[in-house]
């Protein structure tokens, strides 16, 4: 370095608004800055060649002598920074009326003029004050985040719970809905058993005075008239139609009692293997009641494995797909379910020939509560559950729809549940 770069270097060193202080290896005081006289109070005059720790009693710590010693034996810089306390040096800064913290952070370093010339410390002192201001913002905004990390997972939850009991509660008004249609197919045969038996009970009485006759009876020939009179051929074979007939009705009792059973599975919630079809063929003898005005029923069934699932849910996709299938069709119409099996990946389709439904609302449909059917036909939920019902499940669905054409439901399914770890299978197109 020349003169001048000399006298520049000092006279930064001057102006620099950071405090400069040179030690010896006693730690006596050599020299100190322009800006140290202003934040101490003291000349350099009077603090020359004093121990540090005198001119700043506070910083005689155990603290300081293990940061020299750093220094001394590692030839190291040592950062101290306001963060630390004690803090090694209270200096009051220039501008520490408005704040009475005084956050300061330290540089202390080892060097030498020369290889062969003595050692010194460089003690550098500057005012961090913004920094630990914007720091303890920062801290402030980080809490306030995780605040709302946990606030937010606490919301999450409760969501959680209410689908839960949404589901639950869709559940119930599915079932109160089912109870109302089969109320309604077991009423006709019902009726018709209870009627037969009305018919039955006259056609015994008939026969059991033909048979009484027996012991009272004057002759052959009164007996021969008395069977003739209560038309006895027409009850023998009317007899046999009349218990064909309640036959039939009580089977269909039966088997809309079993599809029932079936279908609700209340109490099963686990994934395993399950027959597709028999969800489905129970699910429709379910529903019949609101399909059969509405619609014919086309089954077009692929060869299916069997599908690891909850059934009772997919009976219950499968439902909302086929009650609004039959509320989108006006008069009459037709509603075709398929299903195939694709790789890994089985589908079910439930096409309607309904009114379909706009482009502007396909993207809403899966909304929870949205509905275009009028109040107490629609809750808007069958969808939003079916959805959640599917992911559940590892699936999706996809829908195609054409106003004034009709609309097709497709739901895919894995025919294994990926394990925990396992990343979940893409359907192929
Ligand atoms: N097969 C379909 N044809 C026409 N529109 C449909 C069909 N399925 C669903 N939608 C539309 O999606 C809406 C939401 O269906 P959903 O969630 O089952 O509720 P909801 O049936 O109670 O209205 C229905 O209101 C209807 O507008
Ligand atoms: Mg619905």
């Amino acid at each position: 370095m020349d003169n001048r770069q000399q006298l520049l270097a000092s006279a930064l060193v001057e102006h620099i608004s950071v405090g400069t202080i040179i030690l010896d290896t006693q730690l006596r005081i050599q020299y100190w800055n322009a800006f140290l006289e202003r934040c101490s109070g003291k000349r350099l005059e009077d603090v020359r060649g004093r121990p540090f720790t005198q001119v700043f009693p506070e910083a005689d710590t155990l603290y300081l002598h293990q940061i020299i010693e750093q220094a001394r034996n590692e030839g190291r810089h040592v950062y101290t920074q306001w963060r630390d306390t004690p803090s090694l040096v209270r200096l009051t800064f220039e501008r520490a009326q408005q704040n009475p913290l005084m956050l300061q952070s330290t540089l202390l370093f080892p060097f030498r003029i020369a290889p062969d010339d003595a050692l010194h410390f460089g003690l550098v002192l500057y005012d961090t004050t913004d920094l630990a201001k914007s720091s303890n913002k920062l801290e402030a905004a980080l809490q306030a985040l995780s605040v709302k990390q946990t606030e937010q997972e606490q919301l999450i939850k409760k969501l959680e719970k209410a689908n839960d009991q949404l589901l639950q509660s869709e559940k119930l008004a599915a079932i109160g809905q089912l109870a109302a249609g089969v109320a309604h197919e077991i009423n006709n045969p019902i009726g018709y058993v209870f009627s037969n038996l009305q018919t039955l009970a006259g056609y015994v009485r008939d026969l059991l005075r033909i048979i009484d006759a027996v012991e009272s009876a004057g002759g052959l020939e009164d007996l021969r008239q008395l069977k003739r009179s209560l038309e006895y051929d027409y009850i023998r074979s009317d007899i046999e139609a009349l218990i064909g007939e309640s036959e039939d009705g009580i089977d269909r009792v039966k088997k809309i009692i079993t599809s029932l059973k079936d279908f609700s599975h209340i109490e099963e919630e686990e994934f395993h293997p399950a027959d597709l079809h028999r969800g489905l063929n129970t699910t429709l003898n379910v529903v019949n009641n609101e399909l059969k005005y509405k619609a014919e029923v086309i089954k077009e069934y692929g060869d299916l494995p069997d599908v690891e699932c909850i059934p009772s849910q997919i009976n219950q996709v499968i439902m909302n797909l086929l009650v609004n299938a039959a509320h989108a069709i006006e008069q009459f119409g037709r509603i075709t379910l398929r299903t195939a099996h694709e790789g890994d990946w089985v589908w079910l389709e439930v096409e309607d020939t309904g009114k379909g439904i706009e482009p502007r609302l396909l993207n809403r449909i899966y909304e929870p509560f949205f509905t275009t059917k009028p109040v107490g036909k629609g809750t808007g939920l069958g969808l939003s559950l079916s959805y959640s019902i599917v992911q559940k499940h590892h699936g999706r669905i996809e829908v195609d729809s054409e106003l004034g054409r009709g609309t097709r439901f497709r739901v895919w399914l894995p025919v294994r549940q990926p394990t925990p770890t396992e990343e979940s299978p893409t359907p192929h197109e």
